[in-house]
């Protein structure tokens, strides 16, 4: 099976003579796949009982003998939906009505949307099931936001009596007793926003539960509308749905949707350059949603348009993160998009056809290379990452550190996780990111940055894990909340502290700027944010702060549970402390890859039909050497290769080795 390579294609803005242009310059660059329909409802139905596919059917011809994704076309309203049904259109958390315009901007829970929505999901489906070249549905476009109008707010009611059941649940666990909030009847509870609830915006919230099940009923929210456009193509085509996922993305907990979607795919537009940790983690949780591979639904050829300045891909960057989304268990290299907007705010927008239509830019060579090389690799597709080590990552913990008041607001989940994750990448361990239920057993190392809410079972889970012999790491902030985000009425972490053989006294955090350095063996890290005042009740300390009243005592534990090993990290230490400590977890469990330490270089594997497909990144810009760990063939020069071998990776370069996987 080849890899699919193409992207976005919306020819409807352009004249159709342009289209024949476009296929000769697919066929140069390689492209053998075009998602098509995302922002296509204003065409297909010019007004309510008119639907007009004509101009979509010829698009399906102009594509014939390469992929098409169809999407419903539903990533945009139509201004007559708009007029003819206000309420489609959202009520923001500052409670402005919105009226018709931009994208991304329906109210989830308007029966107006819903049902002009699965309407055109199902009739496209009808008229495109059964076209020969169709690979798969792309429901939507990057679901996101939140609304706060009326509709939502009872929508609110419907899913939280479902949710507990009784008014007496729900105040427990609200905790309503705190600054009189009693609920005696469900239509008191109103959305929190800017208007209820709020102050200095969504992450300031007076309660924090509350604001905790609204970010979850708006997950859900948008999620039926995916789900009901997804049953309306169901009744015609049992091809793969998906929805373009957008990486960390905070409102939608992806976990939760990852089940309905048939795969699951994202779209990479990383902050900067620098960000090939980011990129890797990403992928790595976007495989570990469903624990399979991925499609790459979307990455810049070149540049974005939408930030204050948008770069360009230096040469050779974009086959670089192509071949990363792949290290890391894709299946696609699919841009947005095909050919450069004609108009309106993504004419600048990177795309692999320019206005000029030229073949001879830096940026459609590239693009063409390496749609001649992708065939090389065609026996990776499905091909699965096998991995001893797991780091948990969970929505709710997201939210709950990041909208709470307090120990400090200079916390980042997703930071936090990051650096963990960099850490791990320079010991080249192939990493699975796993949510909160998600099956401990199969791993030798488990780490949960951040496990803010701890749900009782997996307290009683990870006790299991390590008596069992595993190692488990955890950090400051970590076993604080339980699922209704209220303290646990014990010491902290509370349901870790036995497994962890700690308790925390007091947390001190600090202004950014303020260090208090930790001595590790032999090591000293820049540690700041927030101090746990750990007391080492059973635990081994194996790092002290050495400043203020606290300095000497214990911030980095490690604790012998039956047959396994515990580490808690009650700092935010440094990059060099993180690599210490977990280096430390890393090299006791004996998973340090062959790659390990080697500035710039990242290393994955993937695996399928007996064979090892070995990925050597350089993300430095200085050339590399470094041996190969097994012999085997450079699948992109063709080269046998034995163990031990030099194998050369310039500055972004890439080497892609296949050996027997004995
Ligand atoms: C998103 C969208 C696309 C396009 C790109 C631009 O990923 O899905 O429609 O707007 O961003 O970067
Ligand atoms: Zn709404």
């Amino acid at each position: 099976m080849t890899i699919w390579y193409g992207g976005d294609y919306n020819p409807e803005q352009w004249p159709a003579d342009v289209w024949a242009e476009d296929s000769r310059l697919f066929d140069l660059a390689g492209i053998n796949t075009a998602t098509i329909g995302v922002f296509s409802w204003g065409l297909l139905q010019p007004s309510e009982d008119v639907y007009d596919f004509g101009v979509l059917d010829r698009i399906t011809e102009s594509l014939d003998g390469r992929n098409v994704i169809m999407a419903t076309a539903t990533g945009a309203l139509p201004a007559w939906l708009a007029r003819k049904h206000p309420e489609v259109t959202r009520v923001d958390f500052e409670g402005r009505k919105h009226v018709y315009g931009a994208r991304h901007n329906h109210c989830p829970s308007s029966p107006v949307f819903q049902r002009f929505s699965v309407e055109l999901a199902g009739r496209i489906a009808e008229r495109y099931a059964g076209l020969p070249n169709l690979v798969a549905w792309h429901v939507g476009n990057e679901y996101g936001g939140s609304c706060y109008c009326d509709n939502c707010t009872a929508a609110f009611r419907v899913w939280l009596q479902n949710r507990y059941g009784t008014l007496e649940a729900l105040n427990h666990a609200w905790c309503t007793t705190f600054w009189s909030h009693t609920f005696y009847d469900w239509d008191e509870i109103v959305a929190p926003s800017a208007l209820s609830e709020h102050w200095r915006g969504p992450n300031h919230t007076a309660f924090q539960g509350i604001t905790l099940d609204y970010l979850r009923f708006m997950s859900d929210a948008l999620l039926e509308n995916f789900k009901a456009e997804k049953a309306a193509i169901r009744q015609h085509s049992d091809a793969p749905v998906t929805t373009n996922l957008m990486g960390f993305y905070r409102p939608l907990d992806y976990f939760r949707w990852a089940e309905h979607l048939d795969v699951i795919s994202w779209d990479n537009y990383p902050p900067d350059d620098r960000s090939a940790p980011r990129m890797a983690l990403t992928h790595d949780l976007m495989r570990g949603l469903k624990g399979k591979p991925f499609w790459l639904m979307e990455q810049t050829p070149s540049t974005t348009a939408c930030r204050d300045v948008n770069p360009v891909k230096r040469p050779g960057v974009m086959r670089l993160w192509s071949y990363q989304a792949l290290a890391h268990g894709s299946d696609t290299v699919l841009f947005f998009q095909l050919r450069a907007s004609r108009g309106a705010s993504e004419k600048y927008h990177g795309a692999v056809i320019n206005h000029a239509s030229r073949s001879d830019t830096r940026v459609f060579k590239e693009i063409a290379e390496l749609g001649a090389e992708l065939p090389l690799l065609e026996g990776l597709v499905g091909a699965e990452t096998r991995s001893k080590v797991a780091l948990m990552i969970d929505w709710n913990s997201w939210w709950a550190v990041e909208i709470s008041d307090g120990p400090s607001r200079h916390v980042s989940y997703v930071q936090t996780a990051i650096a963990w994750y960099t850490a791990l990448q320079r010991l080249d361990v192939d990493v699975d990111v796993i949510p909160v239920d998600g099956n401990i057993s199969a791993y030798d190392v488990v780490l949960a940055p951040l496990l803010h809410m701890v749900p009782d079972e997996l307290g009683r889970q990870l006790k299991g894990f390590v008596a069992g012999g595993g190692k488990f790491v955890t950090g400051v902030l970590s076993g604080r909340v339980d699922v209704d985000d209220n303290a646990f009425l014990t010491d902290v972490p509370g349901p870790l502290a036995r497994v962890l053989g700690i308790r925390v006294d007091e947390t001190d955090a600090q202004p950014p700027t303020v260090v208090n350095p930790v001595q590790l063996d032999g090591l000293t890290s820049e540690a700041s944010l927030v101090f746990d005042l750990v007391i080492p009740e059973h635990a081994e300390v194996i790092g002290t702060y050495s400043a203020d009243f606290y300095a000497g005592t214990a911030a980095v534990t490690r604790h012998r549970f039956g047959a396994g090993h515990s580490w808690y990290i009650g700092t935010m230490l440094d990059a060099a402390g993180l690599d210490a400590v977990l280096g430390s977890v890393i090299e006791e469990a004996g998973v340090t890859g062959s790659y390990a330490r080697i500035d710039g270089v990242e290393a994955t594997r993937r695996y399928k039909d007996g064979q090892r497909y070995l990925f050597l990144l350089n993300h430095g810009d200085r050339e590399v050497r470094v041996a190969a760990d097994k012999s085997g063939t450079d699948l992109l020069t063709g080269s046998q290769i034995e163990a031990g071998d030099k194998l050369v990776l310039p500055a972004t370069g890439v080497v892609v080795l296949r050996s027997d996987d004995v």
